[in-house]
């Protein structure tokens, strides 16, 4: 039996949350997600995809509409469950608005982990994984990134939420021994649960390459547009290291094994494949896994857009065990931001 039982996930029904669940409920945990709908699909019944991830897995998930502002909302939760440990997902994560709408991100993405530290707390519950992100880096001054590297420098607002967070987690984390924290810094998720029943499905508008890329490939948009061809890249454009979902997944099982038996206070972790894959590469992949052309467009790079980024993932291998293992071709066979998720067939 895993050491923490129950899990509480925040943003349980969004892409990367719905994914987790599925590994989680497979690794034996209980699982209470929630989520406010601020980027997820919801109907009367709750989450569709927490749904498929129940059909996915058999086991039953508890979930609960519910948003990390509405303090007393979130407190009933812990009063109601015996919670062991927080995996932290909620936030709202676009660059782009972020930039118009800072207040929104910061009250969001900074108050929401406020109020559930200081929940947690009070329910002595101090087991916890957060999504960080590789954009606390900012430009990167050396390539593969280990987590040592300088962070703080960001050119966005999104971004500083996270670095904000990691440096609110770092003061926590000193004044009280009790607290198990860890951070993981995701490169660049992409792709689907291999069943094609949940994927990235999100409900604000994306401009992220994937699941754009699925809805030109479905005549939903006419051309993908791609930021920039001039960057000092060997073909020109930006270079990403796109990690599997289900990969993201196993690691946060992963960490969490690792809270279970030691206590760390803090400790941030890269995950990544340790590789570096250019925007026309992906296309490239794509392009031949789904047999379809994605017509593509060349527009002027993005403000704040870095020229490459991928991860040194060795300490996570070395300390939590864990690794990638699923390729780019595995990450390009699922249609994903398209309501329904399955996979490319050959005629399509
Ligand atoms: N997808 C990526 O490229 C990426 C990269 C690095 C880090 N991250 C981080 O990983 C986490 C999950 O990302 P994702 O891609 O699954 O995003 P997502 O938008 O699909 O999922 C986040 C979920 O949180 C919910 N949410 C937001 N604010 C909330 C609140 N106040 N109360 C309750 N629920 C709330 C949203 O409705 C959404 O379902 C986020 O913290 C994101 O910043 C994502």
């Amino acid at each position: 039996m895993p050491r923490f039982k129950t899990i509480l996930v925040t943003g349980g029904a969004g892409y990367i949350g719905s994914h987790c669940v599925v590994d989680l409920l497979n690794a034996g945990h209980d699982v209470i997600a929630i989520d406010n709908f601020a980027n997820a699909v919801g109907d009367e019944e709750g989450s569709p995809a927490l749904k498929r991830a129940e059909q996915i897995t058999g086991k039953n998930i508890v979930f609960y509409e519910a948003d990390l502002l509405n303090k007393p909302q979130i407190n009933d939760i812990f009063d109601k469950h015996p919670i062991d440990c927080v995996i932290h997902f909620a936030a709202l994560k676009a660059v782009g608005e972020s930039m118009q709408q800072p207040l929104l991100y910061y009250q969001n993405n900074l108050l929401g982990m406020l109020n559930l530290l200081e929940i947690m707390r009070s329910h002595e519950c101090y087991q916890m994984v957060f999504s960080s992100s590789c954009t606390v880096y900012g430009e990167p001054e050396y390539l593969p990134i280990t987590e040592t590297h300088p962070t703080g420098s960001i050119t966005n607002v999104y971004g500083r939420t996270k670095y904000f967070i990691e440096e609110m987690l770092k003061d926590l984390s000193a004044a009280d021994e009790k607290w198990n924290i860890i951070s993981l810094r995701y490169f660049n998720p992409v792709g689907a649960h291999p069943s094609g029943l949940i994927g990235e499905d999100p409900t604000k508008e994306f401009t992220n390459l994937m699941p754009f890329m699925a809805q030109v490939a479905l005549g939903k948009k006419p051309v993908l547009t791609v930021f920039g061809n001039d960057y000092n890249t060997p073909d020109g454009t930006g270079i990403r290291d796109y990690i599997h979902v289900m990969d993201l997944a196993s690691g946060h099982v992963a960490a969490l094994n690792f809270l279970g038996s030691n206590q760390v206070r803090l400790k941030v972790y890269n995950l990544g494949t340790g590789r570096g894959v250019s925007v026309k590469e992906l296309v490239e992949v794509f392009e031949r896994v789904t047999k379809t052309k994605i017509p593509l467009k060349y527009v002027d790079r993005r403000l704040g857009d870095i020229t490459a980024m991928w991860a040194d993932a060795s300490l996570a291998k070395e300390e939590l065990g864990w690794s990638t293992k699923l390729t780019i071709e595995e990450m390009c066979k699922y249609k994903t931001g398209c309501g329904i998720i399955k996979p490319f067939n050959i005629t399509q």
